[in-house]
């Protein structure tokens, strides 16, 4: 073999190793600003794309937020209802991460872009901020009954407005799923704030007066 074969060889494996060493701290300007729609053939206007992706971004604020403060309430439970609360708190906690993957694959498809980063959805969403500070139960399931409310009323007005504008895949993610599961969760919530005697019966007790006793 020829010292200039060598050469070559040698050239040609380290341009090998070349190739497989990863290429480290790449930077380029984004492909898509945030409020702007890349299109894809769906059969839908731009515009009624923008409308929605508008519309779902802050869904998809709200759901992380409540779905991160089941989190905060499973963590942070106390009391004799304990472990069903820290069990159910999280079974929620899944079901809204489910929806947020949903509602956030449903921007990206209608040529949108999904909000992501804590910040982002701190400065997005309307749910009020909890303390940092552990609560009791019933004040930890009234303000997540509050939140649920607050995404309830949005949805049906936004479905109403996806169904007008003849987006039948919104209207159908936040009927089906959206305003189906957050009512279910709210029946689940709301029944633990019924003032029922654990053990024994109140006799005393007349219907209509439970409220003041
Ligand atoms: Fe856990």
């Amino acid at each position: 073999m020829s010292p200039k074969n060598n050469g070559g060889k040698n050239a040609q494996s380290e341009a090998g190793m070349e190739r497989a060493r990863p290429i480290l701290h790449q930077k380029a300007r984004e492909i898509q600003a945030y409020g702007k729609i890349a299109k894809l053939p769906i059969a839908l206007d731009e515009k009624v794309c923008a409308e929605h992706v508008e519309n779902l971004n802050q869904i998809l604020a709200d759901t992380m937020t409540l779905r991160d403060m089941y989190k905060k309430h499973h963590w942070q439970v106390a009391g004799h209802t304990f472990y069903q609360l820290h069990l159910l708190f999280d079974k929620h906690h899944g079901e809204q991460d489910e929806l947020v993957d949903a509602i956030a694959e449903r921007i990206q498809l209608l040529g949108g872009i999904s909000l992501a980063m804590a910040a982002d959805v701190a400065e997005t969403t309307i749910i009020p901020r909890p303390p940092r500070g552990r609560e009791e139960a019933p004040v930890q399931l009234s303000r997540l009954l509050e939140a649920h409310e607050t995404i309830l009323k949005e949805a049906r007005t936004m479905a109403r407005q996806a169904t007008d504008a003849g987006d039948d895949g919104t209207n159908d993610l936040l009927v089906s799923d959206v305003i189906r599961t957050n009512e279910l969760q709210v029946w689940f919530l709301a029944e633990h704030l019924v003032d029922v005697p654990l053990v024994r019966a109140d006799e005393t007790r007349e219907v209509g007066k439970a409220a003041k006793a």
